[in-house]
């Protein structure tokens, strides 16, 4: 198949792009790399001995976009593209949305335009209502608290709108947790501008000495030892996810959301452990106040994936802390 990966230079993006190769997949990338750097087409090259067409383009460009459906005959898309900053979302809501949410319809609408029924699209957890109980299944109710999340929600609203509109489509909406690690080449990984939002960055900054300690977000949440407990998931399970998802939408087609998560949760204590031990290093920490908008507790029931997709992420938190700090070690040269 000729799978358009917008996003594809990013961090899950571009492992993706490495397993669709592996898979005698054609691949074809847009991105503008507002987010990733155009190294990662080399690098991926470099892990699968083959090539993808690259297009530095954004894709609310209408003309440049149409310019790669005209040039290639695309089977399916998987849309990764996207502005994914909780905070800065926030602070810039006007950005996201028309990133989001403009970028998607003008994909969708060439998507149509060139007959291109298949698609796979980046959703969230974070689409799902925090007040309601763990663990989350697909049936959870909905409810974003920010605008990041409120795109996701609404680009998911316009795929079930458009589907019920033409059912030969077929789409497949995946809800990630927490993608963490890297490839295990430690070629690839996650390269996030300036000083990470996220945990497994961060920690994986203070084991290098980049940054001086943690700020553990509240140690005062019910549960075990109080401090916020998520669903990890390695980067390169969640991507096998997406080629399960690809397969399900070429043979079957419809329209389908599944979680991607491992289903079991880890507290940032015991991520904070599982790094020091992968990587030898203390990592200092301080307690501090808990984040505004941040849940006590989210992981996954990803039943419905391991009965639809056969696909259940195999990859442990050890392994996804061993892969990120050879991530690390790698790019801080
Ligand atoms: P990333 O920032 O590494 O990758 C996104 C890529 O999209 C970047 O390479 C960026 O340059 C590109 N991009 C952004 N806007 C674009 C535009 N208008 N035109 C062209 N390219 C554009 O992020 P990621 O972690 O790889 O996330 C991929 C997708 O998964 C995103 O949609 C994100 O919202 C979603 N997601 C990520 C997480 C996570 O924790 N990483 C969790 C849930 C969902
Ligand atoms: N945390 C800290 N210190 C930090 C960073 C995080 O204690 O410096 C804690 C948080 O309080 C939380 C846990 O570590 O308990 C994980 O936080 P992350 O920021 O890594 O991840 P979130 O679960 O908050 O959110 C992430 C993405 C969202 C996405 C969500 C679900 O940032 O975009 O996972 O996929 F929607």
């Amino acid at each position: 198949m000729k799978v358009l990966v917008t996003g594809g230079t990013g961090y899950i993006g571009s492992h993706n792009c490495i397993d669709l190769l592996n898979c005698g997949h054609d691949v074809v990338v847009a991105d503008n790399l507002s987010n990733s750097k155009i190294d990662v087409i080399d690098r991926v090259k470099e892990i699968t001995g083959k090539s993808v067409s690259f297009y530095k383009i954004d894709i609310m460009d209408k003309g440049g976009l149409e310019n790669i459906f005209r040039q290639h005959d695309v089977d399916a898309v998987i849309h990764f593209a996207g502005l994914k900053a909780v905070g800065e979302s926030v602070t810039v809501p006007l950005r996201y949305y028309h990133n989001n949410i403009t970028g998607s319809i003008i994909l969708f609408k060439l998507m149509q335009k060139y007959h291109v029924k298949k698609m796979i699209f980046s959703s969230s957890a974070t689409v799902y209502s925090t007040s309601d109980k763990v663990p989350y299944t697909e049936d959870t109710n909905l409810g974003a608290t920010n605008p990041y999340g409120r795109t996701k929600l609404m680009i998911e609203e316009i795929l079930r709108d458009y589907y019920a509109s033409d059912k030969s489509n077929s789409i497949a909406i995946l809800r990630y947790f927490n993608p963490v690690g890297a490839h295990p080449s430690g070629l690839i990984g996650e390269d996030p501008n300036g000083i990470p939002n996220n945990l497994l960055p961060y920690v994986s900054m203070v084991a290098a000495g980049k940054l001086p300690e943690l700020s553990v977000y509240g140690n005062d949440y019910n549960t075990p030892d109080g401090t916020g407990i998520r669903d990890y998931i390695h980067v390169t399970d969640l991507s096998d996810g997406h080629i399960k998802a690809l397969d399900k939408i070429s043979e079957d087609p419809g329209l389908y959301i599944y979680n991607l998560g491992t289903g079991k949760g880890y507290s940032v204590l015991e991520v904070v452990r599982a790094f020091e031990s992968a990587s030898n290093r203390k990592i200092n920490y301080k307690i501090v106040d808990r984040r505004p908008g941040d849940s006590a507790i989210s992981y996954a029931d990803p039943t419905k994936a391991k009965t639809e997709l056969n696909w259940e992420a195999k990859r442990s938190l050890e392994k996804m802390c061993e892969d990120a700090w050879r991530w690390q070690q790698n790019n801080s040269k």
